[in-house]
C-alpha cells in the first residue's frame, strides 16, 4: 500500500511563484517528499516522459509548454500515494477541476480555449496516473541516489 509517485510542477507553477503553496498542500497530507529537484526538460526527454501522448494532436503544444521553463520534479511517498496525489491535484481540465483541488483552486484553463488556440492546457501539475506508471516515471526521473530514506513525525501516527 505504501508507494512512491512522481509529481512535476510544470513551468506555469514555477513562473507563477506558487511552488511553495503547492508543495505545502502535499506536505500537509503527511505524505513524505523523498526526492526533489529543479530541471529543464528537453524535447527528447519530453517525448520519453509523455511516450503515450507523443502521437496525440495536443502533443506539439504540450512539448512547447513543458520545455518552456524549468520545472520542479519530486517524488512523494505514502499510502496509496498515486491515488491520494491525483485526488489533491484534481481533474485534467482546470475549468472542470473541483474546488479544493490544486488545479481547481489555482487555474481556470479550458479545452475550448486551448483547442481553439492550439496550445496546451495549463494545469500546473503532472502526477502519475497509476501505480505502474508511477514506477516507470520515478525510475525515469530519479536515480537511486536522488531518493532519500528518513522518518517523518507523521509516520508515528500513520504506520
Ligand atoms: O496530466 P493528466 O494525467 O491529468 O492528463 P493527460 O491526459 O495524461 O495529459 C497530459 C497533459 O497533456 C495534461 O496534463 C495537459 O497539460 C496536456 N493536455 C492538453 O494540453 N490538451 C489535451 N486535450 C489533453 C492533455
Ligand atoms: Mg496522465
Amino acid at each position: 500500500m505504501k508507494e512512491k509517485t512522481l509529481v512535476l510542477l510544470k513551468p506555469d507553477a514555477v513562473q507563477r511563484g506558487i511552488v511553495g503553496d503547492i508543495v505545502s498542500r502535499f506536505e500537509h497530507t503527511g505524505m513524505k517528499i523523498v526526492g526533489l529537484k529543479m530541471v529543464r526538460v528537453t524535447p527528447e526527454f519530453s517525448k520519453k516522459h509523455y511516450a503515450t501522448h507523443v502521437n496525440k494532436p495536443f502533443y506539439t503544444g504540450l512539448e512547447k509548454f513543458i520545455t518552456e521553463g524549468p520545472i520542479i520534479a519530486m517524488v512523494l511517498e505514502g499510502l496509496h500515494a498515486v491515488e491520494t496525489v491525483r485526488k489533491i491535484v484534481g481533474s485534467t481540465e482546470p475549468k472542470s477541476a473541483a474546488p479544493g483541488t490544486i488545479r481547481g483552486d489555482y487555474s481556470h484553463h479550458s479545452y475550448a480555449y486551448t483547442d481553439a488556440h492550439g496550445i496546451a492546457i495549463k494545469n500546473l501539475i503532472h502526477a502519475s496516473g497509476t501505480s505502474e506508471e508511477a514506477k516507470t516515471e520515478v525510475a525515469l526521473w530519479f536515480t537511486k541516489e536522488e531518493l532519500h530514506d528518513y522518518t517523518t513525525v507523521h509516520e508515528k501516527h500513520v504506520f
